[in-house]
């Protein structure tokens, strides 16, 4: 699909349907009392008849019968004016995607932008919900059905002024978009296809694409390098193994990099560990924290950002077999420090801690992991926050702040020394995993100890990553969760030069 933007009149504007933000109390709508004359007063009785209410995410398909040259309006809730914010615009623009699936219409127009308080801002989260709400992962339905889904959504402005200001805005979503888009693809495909080798293979073309730099580092290199823990994690299956790095030039030859790192376990069964059958299919996202690493470099090579970014994906895929590691076992991390493994189905911070130790080489100014780390986030969190820990305040706040703007939102949890006794190990430097308690933060504890002195910051996103019903711009599936958080983050860094 496609975001275009036009000098037209909403009301004098010929085109299939015509999107229309709605809040609540009809008033506060921008533009509702003129439209709702030009409509012989029906918006108004469908108010009053509680027939749509203007609450959020609710929708209303009318058809004009030619009193205005659009065939029809869409009244998208907007719900209360006093609660409105980007995300919820976001959101509305989202459900107008959804709601239109199906319908056959291929061309819309809208106004929801104006119901922002800046022209830009609003420009930016519509654009961004028409393409995010639009998604749809249909690369293996044989027997899809013909009715084209929508191909160009119109933004309507006053003047050519407005236009020439919102055009860098437009250009700049259609980029962050499709390497949202891309992330998503990823996560969705099954574990038989995404494979580490598959992932590799992603990589590479994206990065022939984009003029970033990429490498794979096979097992004989992971071997050299002393990469045990995540080697550890890939020998119970007949997948090899990778280690996708990524760099980006964008900043002064001496500028140090930001390092982002993502969790690339394309399956978890739990290994010898072995989870409950009840949902594991879900785990093929796991390695969402991956996808949105190959995600935002790509979208950053696009933005032609000004700082210097390196991405790393540490990939495996974690089964039960005869090589598998055990639990019991004693790995020796690339950091040197020995873990005992106590559940092999804790395995994402194997494979992180030696990307994290990796990662010294780059003497990054800010480093970044997100993983599907634990189960605990989901319970703490659940959908609507990513699990936020680190050892840097200003690296916390600044995530923060792209965390809210973007509408991918974080909440900080503590990584309190007393939590390392979670994971004091009998016969080794740490163990794996701790009890019951505390899931979250016992996983970013152990993170912490191989970031050492390294600015850190963790983001876990298992309850971020998928979402399990579909809401405004999040269709069920893959949320491509951390791509705009990370280059909002990024493009902040960048304007500070
Ligand atoms: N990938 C899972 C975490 C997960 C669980 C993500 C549910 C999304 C939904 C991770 O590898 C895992 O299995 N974590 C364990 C850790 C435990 C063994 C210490 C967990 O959360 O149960
Ligand atoms: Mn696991
Ligand atoms: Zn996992």
């Amino acid at each position: 699909m496609d975001i275009t933007l036009a000098v037209s009149p909403p009301l004098g504007h010929p085109c299939p349907a015509l999107i229309v933000g709605c809040f609540e109390t009809a008033a506060d709508s921008a533009h509702f009392a003129e439209m709702d004359e030009a409509l012989a007063g029906i918006p108004g009785e469908l108010y009053r008849l509680g027939e749509f209410s203007g609450k959020q995410n609710t929708v209303k398909l009318l058809h004009t019968f030619g009193r205005i040259p659009a065939d029809r309006v869409l009244l998208v809730g907007l719900g209360k004016r006093r609660d409105a914010d980007l995300d919820r615009l976001r959101h509305a623009a989202g459900t107008a995607m959804q709601a239109l699936r199906m319908t056959g219409i291929k061309e819309i127009a809208s106004t929801l932008h104006l119901n922002a308080a800046g022209m830009e801002e609003g420009i930016q989260a519509v654009a961004e919900g028409f393409l995010l709400g639009g998604y749809e992962f249909s690369a293996y339905k044989t027997d899809l059905p013909t009715l084209a889904q929508v191909q160009t959504a119109t933004l309507l402005l006053a003047g050519p002024e407005e236009q020439a200001r919102c055009e860098p805005a437009v250009r700049r979503v259609r980029t962050i978009a499709e390497a949202v888009l891309f992330c998503r693809d990823l996560v969705s495909q099954p574990g038989n296809v995404a494979t580490p080798s598959y992932l590799a293979e992603r990589a590479m073309e994206m990065a022939g694409r984009t003029g970033l730099e990429c490498h794979i580092l096979d097992r004989e290199e992971l071997e050299r390098n002393g990469m045990e823990a995540l080697l550890a994690v890939s020998r119970g299956s007949k997948q090899a193994p990778k280690f996708i790095t990524l760099e980006y030039r964008g900043g002064a030859q001496d500028d140090r990099p930001v390092v982002i790192v993502g969790k690339g376990v394309t399956f978890d069964s739990g290994g010898i560990s072995l989870k409950p059958r009840e949902g594991m299919e879900r785990m093929k996202d796991d390695m969402a924290g991956g996808a949105a690493v190959l995600g935002t470099m790509m979208a950053v090579a696009g933005l032609g950002l000004p700082c210097n970014v390196v991405g790393l994906v540490p990939a495996a895929e974690n089964l039960p077999d005869g090589g598998a590691y055990k639990p019991g076992d004693i790995i020796r991390s690339m950091a040197g420090k020995t873990i005992e493994v106590v559940n092999t189905d804790a395995e994402g911070r194997m494979l992180l801690c030696d990307a994290l130790h990796y990662a010294h080489r780059y003497r990054p100014a800010a480093l970044i992991d997100l993983a599907t780390l634990t189960g605990a986030c989901v319970v703490a969190l659940g959908p609507f926050a990513s699990g936020l820990m680190g050892n840097d305040e200003g690296l916390k706040r600044a995530l923060k702040k792209a965390g809210e703007a973007s509408g991918e939102r974080l909440w900080e949890l503590p990584l309190w020394e007393e939590y390392g006794e979670l994971m004091k190990s009998d016969v080794a430097d740490l163990k794996n995993a701790g009890g019951p308690a505390a899931g979250t933060i016992s996983a970013g504890w152990f993170l912490s100890r191989f970031a050492e002195k390294m600015k850190w910051a963790h983001l876990d996103i298992a309850g971020t990553a998928w979402e399990e019903k579909g809401r405004g711009y999040l269709p069920k599936g893959a949320t491509g969760v951390g791509v705009r958080l990370l280059v909002e983050f990024l493009r902040g860094i960048s304007r500070g030069k």
